[in-house]
């Protein structure tokens, strides 16, 4: 996993919260199980119920787009507390913003472990994002949430991100 490498353009540092035992550092190629283990579990939350889909396409979903930001320029920031996996966020590079052609960090998902929710580790993992995206001198940083979650939404409006744009669906 290529997030595993020290990356001379980033100002990610470890970031420790001794009080909540937790800190984001960068994803190594052991981590892999865990992302793909936890990104599997957790993808439901990103589907709508316009489009129904069963648990196995989100998978295998899910799973495609690990492959497919794999082999791009990415990172991976991975949570951990108490010594042991508890999130992740996935960032890639190398696609602009698709109207202006503007450089961004786009966040192509991110999730923490049910078990350790609302202890601040999105939170955590999200400025973690940022300051990647900073540290490579991106002025943007974008994602995509899905209406319906709400956990998500929160988490990103509380953080300062705004709607820019909207994806309409319409069932035929
Ligand atoms: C979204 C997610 C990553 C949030 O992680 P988390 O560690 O629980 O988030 P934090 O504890 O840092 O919470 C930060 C803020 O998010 C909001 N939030 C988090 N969970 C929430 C919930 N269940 N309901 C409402 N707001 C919530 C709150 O505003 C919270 O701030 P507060 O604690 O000051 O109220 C987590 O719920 C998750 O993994 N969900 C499944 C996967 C997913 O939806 N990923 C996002 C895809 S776009």
């Amino acid at each position: 996993m290529r997030s595993g490498r020290a990356d001379p353009r980033s100002r990610l540092a470890p970031k420790r919260s001794r009080a909540l035992g937790m800190h984001v550092r960068r994803a190594r190629a052991e981590d892999q199980a865990f992302i793909a283990d936890l990104g599997g579990r957790s993808v439901e939350a990103s589907a709508s119920s316009l489009r129904p889909a069963g648990n196995a396409e989100l998978v295998a979903n899910f799973a495609a787009l690990l492959t497919y930001a794999l082999g791009r320029d990415h990172a991976i920031l991975l949570a951990e507390r108490e010594g042991r996996p508890s999130g992740f966020a996935l960032l890639i590079f190398d696609l602009p913003d698709e109207v202006t052609g503007v450089p961004q960090a786009f966040l192509a998902y991110m999730a923490v472990e049910p078990a350790h929710r609302c202890l601040g580790t999105g939170r955590a993992l999200l400025r973690a994002a940022e300051d990647e995206a900073i540290g490579r001198g991106l002025p943007y940083i974008s994602l995509m949430v899905t209406e319906e979650n709400e956990a998500g939404r929160r988490l990103y409006e509380g953080a300062g991100y705004a709607t820019e744009r909207r994806l309409l669906c319409k069932a035929l």
